[in-house]
């Protein structure tokens, strides 16, 4: 079929599931055992980036003695440690049943499914949540050297698809993804925060608003 768009590119944290909170937890509590200042403003930046990368805007506020690599290593690790206990307790109840709904129209048209995500933790958190060996292809933190807003997670989803990045639709919360999507040259759709910033092509209100959103594409 002829049609605009032939893939959607779905990032993982804070739009397939509510992983976004654990992150914020994650690192908040080693915030705290550093005497760092941590908010929803500084979280909002972390969206989409690396660990690592979030790490070193977290230590923006940090006023100790300078930490070596090897220490930085360990707080994230730390963290990770803490998150992955978060990650544990979920289930397929923390899928919310609309966005399986939403999900299985888009497929039940047609389109290709994917999965774009900064995370290396993206798999893990499919299978929590009931969604492992779901999407058609995933592109994770797994398969990539930079992270969002650089293309290299969504170019990889579209390869990984075989569908051309121009007939790809992007779901992203974070700003920085959003970025990402347009410099792979792909439909940006934002939702939560970074609709609350007035980013991408289109908003969603929910995430159920995606399947009009696709109608109105002519898909
Ligand atoms: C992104 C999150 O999906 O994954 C970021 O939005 C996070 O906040 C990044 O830092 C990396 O996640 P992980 O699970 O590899 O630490
Ligand atoms: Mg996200």
């Amino acid at each position: 079929m002829n049609r605009p768009y032939d893939a959607v590119v779905f990032d993982l944290d804070g739009v397939i599931c509510h992983t976004d909170k654990y992150h914020y937890l994650g690192w908040k509590s080693v915030a705290d055992d550093l005497g760092i200042p941590f908010d929803e403003t500084v979280n909002n930046r972390l969206r989409g980036v690396s660990r690592m990368e979030s790490l070193e805007i977290i230590l923006e506020k940090y006023e100790g003695e300078p930490l070596s690599d090897a220490r930085k290593d360990e707080i994230a690790t730390i963290k990770n440690v803490r998150y992955r206990v978060m990650l544990g307790d979920m289930s397929p109840a923390d899928l919310d049943p609309s966005v399986r709904a939403t999900l299985d129209d888009l497929r039940g048209r047609g389109l290709k499914l994917a999965i774009g995500s900064s995370s290396k933790n993206a798999k893990f958190i499919l299978e929590r949540i009931g969604l492992g060996g779901y999407f058609d292809e995933i592109s994770d933190g797994t398969n990539i050297s930079r992270s969002k807003p650089d293309p290299e997670v969504f170019l990889k989803a579209a390869q990984f698809l075989g569908v051309e990045p121009a007939k790809c639709v992007v779901i992203e919360d974070a700003v920085a993804g959003i970025e990402a999507g347009v410099a792979a040259g792909m439909y940006t759709v934002a939702i939560g925060d970074a609709a609350d910033q007035g980013a991408g092509d289109a908003k969603l209100g929910t995430f159920a608003d995606l399947s009009q959103v696709m109608t109105d594409l002519g898909c």
